[in-house]
């Protein structure tokens, strides 16, 4: 049974926005146990209806499920200290970016933008879901690419754990302190009217 705290109870919004927002988030504490099929077609549906340039859809996701050859393959990516909790996902997932527009192969400069969407969408679909999605940056950039076999033109931009919600106290000490909803800064930090007056 999981014992991770409920965001809706941690944070606190300033504005009325939608609970979904506030329920994702990113914990470490994973069940092991299994996330049936349907559901992680859910997750890329959600990815599906991003919004993008020319709507060239550039994401691509690529996955492996535990306890395949392909779950060894893509574990093996990952950092070490993206494996210690990783190894009781469900599912990894690859996020892939194409950097080319398809209608006349000049270089996109909002590829990556446009699959970052896609990839908050899967995020937000898996908390609806009360699934965990846990986006890492924290795998082999250099070799990545080469294990997933991707082609030049594409880009492997992130890596997500899915899986279902678990008990932190199977982690290590310092993984299972850190297993509280983060917050965020404060509107005028991050949004303000006319050109640009931020300190940081
Ligand atoms: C692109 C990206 C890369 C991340 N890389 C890692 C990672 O390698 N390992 C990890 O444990 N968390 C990783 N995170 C999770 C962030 O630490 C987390 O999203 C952030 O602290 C905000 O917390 P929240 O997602 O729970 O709201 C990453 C998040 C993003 C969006």
């Amino acid at each position: 049974m999981s014992m991770l705290p409920n965001p809706l109870e941690v944070r606190s919004r300033d504005h009325d926005i939608l609970d979904l927002f506030l329920q994702r988030w990113s914990p470490r504490a994973l069940s092991g146990e299994a996330v049936n099929e349907e559901d992680l077609l859910r997750l890329f549906e959600a990815a599906r209806w991003a919004p993008s340039t020319y709507n060239e859809q550039e994401w691509r996701f690529l996955y492996a499920k535990k306890g395949t050859p392909h779950w060894d393959t893509f574990f093996g990516v990952l950092l070490e200290a993206n494996q210690v909790w990783c190894k009781d996902a469900a599912y990894l997932i690859a996020v892939v970016a194409r950097e080319t527009f398809v209608r006349n192969g000049n270089p996109n400069p909002v590829a990556i933008l446009d699959t970052g969407a896609a990839m908050q969408n899967l995020l937000l679909q898996a908390a609806h879901l009360n699934l965990v999605a846990h986006p890492m940056a924290g795998f082999d950039w250099e070799g990545g690419p080469k294990t997933f076999n991707i082609p030049d033109g594409f880009r492997l931009t992130a890596m997500i754990a899915v899986g279902k919600p678990g008990n932190p106290e199977t982690l290590p000490a310092e993984l299972a302190e850190r297993e509280q909803p983060t917050e965020r800064k404060p509107l005028e930090k991050i949004a303000r009217e006319g050109t640009f007056s931020f300190e940081e």
